[in-house]
Order: C-alpha cells, then structure tokens, then sequence
C-alpha cells in the first residue's frame, strides 16, 4: 500500500490522513483488505500502537472496519469506485443535440490517411508560396491590428475590398452595409438556420445535395424538401409543390452533380422566390474557377426583389483551415443576422480579417487566384485527359465545366461494383469516394466523386493508372466468374 505522510504534526495524526487519502481517492478499494497491524506497522516503520491509534480513528470515521476473526477492511467506496456515467449513456439534452448526433458524419477532412493517392473532394491546393504570402500578410496585421474586440459584422475596411471584388468578379452590386463577416459558409448556414428557420418549417434543398446544408438544416429541426436537380439546376416545377421558407442553391456550380443553373432557370427561381415569400440562399463556394465558359454573374446579382442570401468563401480559393466567408445579405435581414453572428461569437478574429483586407486591396489575392486558377486547370486538363483513356469506356464525365471535383458516372456497372471497385482501390493505396451518399434518392447508376485540386499533375497521372488497372482487374474477375457459372 502506498501511503504518502505529510509531515504535519504526530504520526498517528500523519498516518490517519493519509490513509484517508488513499481511501477517498480510490486506491484502497471498497472491500479490500488492510495489511495486519504488525506487518503493516513494520512496512510503515511506525510503531504497532500508533499504527493502531490511526485506524481508531478511522473506524471512527466509518472509512475502515474490524471484521472479527478476519481483519481489517475498507468500508468506503472512494471516488475512483463511484461509477462515472459515460457520456454515451447520457440522453442528449435538448432537441438540438439530439438531432445533430442523429447526423451522419460527413468528413470534411481527408479520410483514409496514408492512401497514396486520395481522389477526395474538398482536399485543398497546397501552393506554399500562397502560405508564405499569407504569412506575410497575417504578421503586417497583427502588428497593426487594435486589440479589442472587433465589430460583429466584421472589419469595414474587409467589407469595403470585399464590395469591390464582388462587383468585378461576381457582378454583385453591393455596400459594406450588408455584408457580414463569417467563419465560412458553415457558419452562415448555421446563422441562416437560427435566424429564419423554426422546427418544422420547410428548407428545400437540391438532390444530389451539400451535407454541410443538410447538416445545418437538420440541426435546426426543418423539414427538408428535396428536390431533383436536372442539368438547367434545381427543377422548379418540383419546388412549387411545397411552399418552402427557403430554398438552397448551388448555382454556379451545383455541388456535387457540377449543373451550372441556366438564365431561364435563375429567372424562374428568383421569381418563385418573390411570388411564394421565401428566401433562397446561393453558396457560391467555387465560382472562381470556372473553365471553358465564360464567367456567369451571381443570382444575387440578378436579385431585383433582394431575396437572396449570399455566401462566399476563402475555404477554396485560399485552404479551408483559414475559416474565414462572407455574407451579402438583403436589406430586409441584415440587422437580424448581425444580432445572431454577436450572440455566436461576438465577430470574427480581427488579425485574419485585417490581414485579408490587405491581401484583397495591394492586389495579392487577384495574383493568387491568377495562379491558383492555372494550376487547378492544368490539374482537371490532366485528369479529364487521362479518364479520357482508362477506364475501358466505363467513364461518363460530367460537372466538369467549373469547381474543382467531377463525377465520373459508370452506367455499365452496379453499386455493388462499384463499392467493390472502391475496396479494390484502397487496398492498392488509392482514394475513391462515391458519390451516392450525396443523394436523397439513391441514383439508379453509381458514380464517383472525383477531387482532383488537392494531387499534382504527375499524381492524377499515377492515380488514374492505378484506377485503371483496378479497374481492369475487377473486369476481368467478373468476366472470368460468368464464364466460369456458364460452364458449370
Ligand atoms: C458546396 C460547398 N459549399 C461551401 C463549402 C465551403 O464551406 P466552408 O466555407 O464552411 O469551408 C464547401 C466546401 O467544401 C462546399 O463543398
């Protein structure tokens, strides 16, 4: 038994304390027996009678008992012994919690590590010469940046740049007035889910959908409206059936089915929208890069009734760890979105948003997206290229025009191939994700979810190699196994 003394006072005092310690705390067990006072008096290099004094006293005090003919044992179940609930087994406390743990969880970080090549979507382009600029960038603004806590909606000057840019590149007129600085496009679905959705209101989402959307919309209790989504965007006619309080849309690139929502089809939308009442929210998360096409404006930008709730984000165009967005809010909700954002988390961090202002106003950013821009072309070139060639005409590409991902449908083969084709793949170090479980409604063929920003050219090369002969061989097997049933 060991038994720390404290050195304070007599030595039965000394060894009561100390024994009682041990006792609470849990390391002499309930139940357990106490050496006898001789042996335990010589262990302790006490004598017997102040060994004895000692377990007087804690007899007292109920924590040990003389069992006759025996011994000596503890009576008093210390805190180690207290069974602690375990956190699974507590229900969850309110309606929220118990919605979000019913959520399937989405990674939105690189799954299966240690693959050699992971195709995933949503992997970020690692150029260090863009770290090391926003290094810069971040130091300038931490020595120039006030140290008391920012404004909730966000630094003007961040504001002011952001007008700017999203006049010339995403043709939304706007002022600083009605942006709203956020942590990304998460948190401006979360502050759009508690500022306008009530339990059981109705949220119309596309199918295929973005689980970040689902996520923040079953969260808050709505009740999701799917609705399918052909290569114009999302289908209206579906959307009249249901009057939803809000409609969210991927316009410019639909994530993950890659439709770019036509000009008839952004008509109809904004002017369901402003005959129904409802809002519709546009996640412009990847319209800067846009390929073979020229350039579509926002629907915000089209947005004459202002029914319509922008969000950009840095998390692609700069990386995802930043957790930096901005909102372009109608007038009408502007005052309500920045009473939530304060109640969130009284604004974003204001080293981050000086360092961004910056990096938008001295023309760094444009630079960086020139650059980003051509080297996730000459990654998508290399893979279209290279699906283009494998494959044994199992590929139908599609949702390549914009964005940084593709899916590669395989109308010949089953879901059961398909994930079979997966399984294969990642025993040979290879990351395939498919696309299925962005959908509502299972779709009658498999596809995959291709992520290409986040591997070199000379990886996508490798990659796609690799796909095929996994490819190849599942062929084969299923060739040989028909052949094989035929002549049995
Ligand atoms: C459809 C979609 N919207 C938005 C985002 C960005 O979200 P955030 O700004 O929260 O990082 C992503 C990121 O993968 C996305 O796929």
């Amino acid at each position: 038994v060991f038994i720390e003394l404290d050195g304070n006072g007599p030595m039965y005092q000394q060894l009561t304390r100390a024994i009682k310690r041990s006792v609470v705390r849990g390391d002499l067990a309930y139940g357990s027996k106490l050496p006898n006072t001789r042996d335990f008096a010589i262990e302790l290099g006490v004598s017997r009678n102040t060994l004895r004094a000692a377990f007087d006293q804690l007899m007292a005090e109920g924590l040990i008992e003389a069992r006759v003919g025996s011994g000596t044992f503890v009576a008093y179940a210390g805190l180690a012994q207290v069974k602690k609930p375990s956190l699974r087994a507590v229900r969850a406390q309110s309606r929220f919690s118990a919605r979000v743990r019913k959520i399937k969880n989405f990674a939105v970080a690189s799954m299966h590590k240690g693959l050699r090549y992971n195709l995933q979507y949503g992997e970020p382009i690692h150029d260090l010469a863009a770290v090391d600029s926003w290094r810069r960038a971040l130091s300038h603004a931490a020595t120039h940046t006030k140290l008391e806590y920012p404004g909730a909606q966000g630094l003007p000057t961040l504001r002011q740049s952001l007008c700017d840019y999203l006049l010339r590149r995403r043709g939304i007129d706007t002022t600083p007035e009605h942006i709203l600085i956020v942590t990304g496009t998460q948190q401006a679905l979360s502050l759009t889910a508690n500022v306008l959705v009530n339990e059981d209101d109705c949220v119309a989402l596309e199918d295929p959908f973005y689980f970040g959307a689902h996520h923040a919309f079953t969260a808050c209790g709505a009740r999701l409206h799917f609705v399918p989504v052909n290569e114009d965007g999302i289908d209206c006619s579906v959307l009249r059936e249901e009057s939803a309080k809000l409609i969210f849309v991927t316009p410019a690139h639909q994530f993950p089915s890659g439709a770019v929502m036509s000009m008839s089809r952004r008509d109809e939308l904004l002017s369901l929208a402003a005959t129904k009442g409802g809002w519709i929210f546009e996640d412009d998360y990847d319209s800067e890069f846009r390929y073979d096409a020229k350039p579509i404006p926002a629907l915000k930008a089209m947005d004459s009734q202002d029914r319509v709730i922008y969000a950009g984000s840095f998390s692609k165009v700069m990386f995802p760890s930043m957790r930096l967005g901005y909102m372009v809010l109608p007038d009408a909700l502007i005052k309500d979105f920045v009473l939530a954002k304060r109640v969130m988390d009284f604004g974003n961090p204001s080293i981050e948003q000086a360092a961004m202002a910056r990096f938008i106003a001295n023309g760094d950013f444009d630079r960086h997206l020139r650059k980003v821009l051509r080297i996730v072309r000459e990654r998508r070139k290399a893979l279209l290229e290279d699906l283009n060639k494998v494959g044994r005409g199992q590929f139908e590409i599609r949702g390549t025009d914009a964005g940084m991902h593709l899916i590669a449908w395989m109308p010949r083969m089953t879901h059961t191939q398909c994930n079979a084709l997966i399984a294969l793949a990642s025993t040979h170090g290879l990351g395939l994700h498919p696309v299925e479980p962005h959908f509502n409604k299972r779709p009658a063929i498999p596809g995959l979810l291709i992520g290409y920003a986040g591997l070199s050219t000379k990886e996508i090369v490798s990659a796609t190699q690799l796909l095929d002969s996994c490819l190849s061989k599942l062929l084969d097997e299923s060739i040989s196994t028909k052949k094989s049933g035929r002549s049995d």
